[in-house]
């Protein structure tokens, strides 16, 4: 065990590493039909979705082209509600298949600003969310979710991307984090 007091509240595996691999590849089958033989530009939201897009990307068998943006909405495991800009696109999307990668939707704030972002200002062709965990309980926008991976409960997790105040991400697993 690491020595952090932080890893003294990891909590139990609630998404095995095999199980999230197992879905990601099921995801992959499923984008790949989607798409069939177009070219998609997948798009992370930084951090917590790196791991995610890593793996999803290798499965893919359709033509991908990768970027990054960071919007962030969460300090801690609180949702603040305020959405800034960190890191914006390097390539151009417009014209183009455009498919977000979410580690995780909560409130659905940061998916529905991204979405109205790159529709407003990018013109993609169209815009799709394929997302990994999905936390409907709490969600105050609705957000248009095209490909899933998990739906949890309202508890915080962390491991594979996800963080809390930026520990865990290189967990394999997916675990409860007890505050
Ligand atoms: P939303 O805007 O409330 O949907 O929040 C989405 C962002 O909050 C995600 O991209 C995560 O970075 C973060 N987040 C929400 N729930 C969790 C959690 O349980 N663990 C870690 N990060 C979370
Ligand atoms: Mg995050």
């Amino acid at each position: 065990m690491k020595h952090t007091i932080y890893y003294k509240k990891l909590g139990k595996i609630i998404i095995s590493q095999k199980r999230i691999q197992r879905k990601i590849k099921d995801l992959a089958r499923e984008i790949s039909d989607h798409y069939s033989e177009s070219e998609v530009v997948l798009i992370c939201n930084l951090k917590g979705s790196f791991r995610f897009l890593s793996d999803l990307s290798s499965y893919l068998t359709i033509p991908t082209i990768m970027d990054f943006v960071a919007f962030s909405s969460y300090d801690g495991v609180k949702s603040e509600g305020k959405i800034r800009i960190v890191k914006d696109l390097k390539i151009d999307i417009s014209g183009r298949h455009v498919l977000i990668i979410e580690d995780i939707i909560d409130t659905g704030i940061t998916v529905d600003y991204l979405i109205k972002y790159l529709e407003d200002f990018k013109k993609p062709k169209d815009i799709q969310v394929c997302v990994l965990l999905d936390k409907p309980s709490k969600r105050k926008v609705v957000v248009p979710i095209h490909f899933k991976g998990f739906e949890i409960e309202d508890i915080f997790v962390v491991g594979y991307g996800l963080d809390y105040k930026e520990y865990f991400r290189e967990l394999n697993d997916i675990r409860v984090y007890n505050e």
